[in-house]
């Protein structure tokens, strides 16, 4: 069954408006920007409930239920809490939350009020990556309009709630994405994950109890209150209501970001949003979810976009990137990348991920160089599960994601390159 259609004004969450400039508040507000903060003061109780029965969940990977975690804050009796957006976007080959920033500030900042709100968050950082200089600007500027206007700071239109925010510039590491290694971060310490329980929610920012969402959460917020909960629902599945930003990339035909509802395949995807495979050559492979997401072949791109299929069927949703790659791709070449990348980003605090990724890595180089032998590809499996399962945090848990369903679907394509088969082959002219 297919579940695409273009998506028109009404049943849209975001409103991208012309994409060469940013949307000011005047427009925003023109176009109903800042109705549901309204609404949200008017009675916050609502606003929160239509959240929960919305089911948003985070973008930033985890898919935790945003209403979820918001009751859990009110669960605190802490008087000071903070809110903190992420809005380091890191993960390889997603563009979404800079779009946002860039584009449609507003829609971000008063999703950003109303969790505040419903949070008791009076305090609030947004943390974006330095690589993303013309976001913070954009920021910068959006808050300093949004307090003269009195949509922050003190007294917020007149109401008892107040908000303060502050820019916090990330430095370049992927690893100040995790939401305990960005609360280091902001604290002046090294961004190295912290041990949970306790989470942000209990004990976050200096100790007190912290919010943190993703971008693309918090900008999914204004809409769910503006047009009910019931509205939302009528997009995407009864599994996953919504619709996910999708940063659309390699070899198709047209690459960008599309809101794409839940529910919709990965071909369709590719093929409906995309235009479909740029040249004359066919699909290989699709890396879905980043670096740290799968690499699938063609055969399981029929599987809807929504966690729960997606969780059956192995699949990552992650941070909704999508890269396209035709039979001219070594697939071998991608991975290699990922585990280079990884490498680089790891902190090295825990033994399983500082030295899986090495040893990996290694068999990797020696894979590629057409050096490693049938020995070497289980214990590149061996080693890859063993940091999948005993590392400290989510990056050495995902970062072996991309190789083992490589491993999974393209295995020949490691063992073609071994010696023992190259051997074998030049034997028998034929491949093992
Ligand atoms: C290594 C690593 C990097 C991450 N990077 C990001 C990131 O860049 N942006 C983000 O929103 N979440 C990132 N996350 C997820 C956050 O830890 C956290 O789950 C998220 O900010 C919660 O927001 P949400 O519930 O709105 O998704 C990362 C997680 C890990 C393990
Ligand atoms: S899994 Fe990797 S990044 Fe995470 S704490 Fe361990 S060494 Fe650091």
């Amino acid at each position: 069954m297919s579940t695409f259609r273009e998506l028109d004004g009404y049943d849209r969450v975001f409103n991208f408006g012309n994409c060469d400039s940013s949307v000011s508040l005047s427009e925003y507000q023109q176009t109903g920007g800042y109705e549901a903060l309204r609404m949200a003061i008017g009675n916050p109780k609502q606003a929160l409930e239509e959240i929960c029965r919305a089911g948003l969940r985070g973008r930033g990977g985890a898919a935790f239920p945003a209403g979820l975690k918001l009751k859990m804050m009110q669960g605190n009796t802490e008087k000071q809490r903070y809110i903190v957006c992420n809005a380091d976007e890191g993960e390889p080959g997603t563009f979404k939350d800079r779009f946002i920033m860039n584009h449609i500030p507003f829609q971000l900042l008063e999703g950003l009020t109303i969790a505040a709100i419903l949070a008791g968050a009076e305090n609030g950082f947004v943390y974006i990556r330095h690589e993303y200089p013309l976001a913070q600007e954009n920021i910068k500027r959006s808050i300093a309009e949004a307090e003269a206007a009195g949509l922050l700071g003190d007294n917020i239109l007149g109401s008892e709630f107040s908000l303060h925010l502050k820019i916090f510039s990330g430095a370049g590491s992927y690893l100040c994405g995790e939401e305990t290694a960005l609360l280091s971060s902001i604290e002046g310490k090294k961004g190295r994950p912290r041990v949970k329980p306790p989470f942000p929610i209990e004990k976050g920012l200096w100790g007190k109890p912290t919010l943190i969402n993703n971008v693309e959460t918090l900008a999914n917020i204004p809409a769910i209150i503006a047009k009910g909960s019931a509205w939302y629902r009528t997009l995407g599945t009864e599994d996953s209501p919504g619709t996910k930003l999708i940063s659309l990339s390699g070899d198709v035909k047209k690459r960008g970001l599309y809101e794409v509802p839940f529910g919709t395949t990965f071909r369709e995807i590719i093929e409906n949003f995309g235009g479909g495979m740029k040249e004359v050559f066919d699909l290989k492979a699709v890396n879905i979810g980043g670096a740290s997401g799968v690499v699938v072949p063609p055969e399981e791109l029929d599987c809807p976009m929504e966690y729960g299929k997606c969780a059956e069927r192995g699949i990552t949703i992650g941070s909704g990137a999508v890269y396209v790659m035709d039979e001219q791709r070594s697939i071998l070449g991608n991975v290699h990348n990922r585990v280079h990348f990884f490498l680089h980003e790891s902190c090295g605090k825990c033994t399983p991920c500082r030295e899986g990724l090495r040893q990996v890595n290694r068999i990797i180089d020696r894979v590629t160089a057409g050096e490693a032998s049938l020995k070497d590809i289980e214990n590149l499996e061996r080693f890859t599960r063993c940091m999948q399962e005993a590392s400290f945090c989510g990056l050495g848990q995902a970062a072996g994601n991309s190789l083992l369903s490589s491993l999974k679907y393209f295995r020949e394509e490691y063992e073609n390159s071994c010696v023992d088969c190259v051997e074998k082959t030049s034997e028998r002219g034929e491949l093992c």
